[in-house]
């Protein structure tokens, strides 16, 4: 009798099944992998990552004791910084990004480090409170050297 082996794996990229030697392709591309780094008793943060999920993001967190080391070492520029710091590509996501903005800079690619909603907009997601008004704030790209441009208003 020849026993069929299966197996399924993930990676970042993709998911496959290996099937009797064979690959499958089993699914689409899955969503894009956003790295969270933050620490373990930040609330908003694990709020964003729930909304990052809600918005078919995969998402894997990593929880930190320091995150001015991890911020300085993965080269968030001090002026845009704010909670949690993610990562997705080549990219970084400092803050309560939008996921929106998020999707605009994976298509368009630009030549940035990445996108920051510095400090903590009340109105941006994981922070906003249901039935509260909305407060404007913007979204920046921001570069490792600290040169920051509006990529949003929100
Ligand atoms: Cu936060
Ligand atoms: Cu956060």
């Amino acid at each position: 009798m020849i026993s069929r082996r299966s197996f399924l794996g993930q990676t970042a990229g993709f998911t496959f099944l290996l099937a009797g030697g064979r690959r499958v392709w089993a699914l689409p591309p899955a969503a894009e992998t956003i790295t969270v780094f933050k620490s373990r008793t930040c609330g908003c943060c694990a709020d964003w990552v729930d909304y990052l999920k809600a918005e078919g993001f995969a998402t894997v967190v990593h929880d930190e004791e320091e995150m001015d080391m991890v911020k300085d070492n993965l080269g968030v520029p001090a002026k845009v910084r704010s909670c949690h710091t993610g990562q997705v590509g080549k990219y970084l996501v400092e803050g309560h990004v939008p996921a929106e903005d998020i999707r605009r800079m994976l298509k368009e690619k630009p030549a940035i480090a990445g996108l920051a909603a510095p400090g903590m907009p009340a109105s941006a997601p994981g922070m906003a409170q249901p039935g509260a008004p909305h407060q404007p704030y913007e979204v920046l790209s921001f570069q490792r050297d600290g040169a920051t441009e509006v990529f949003a208003r929100r």
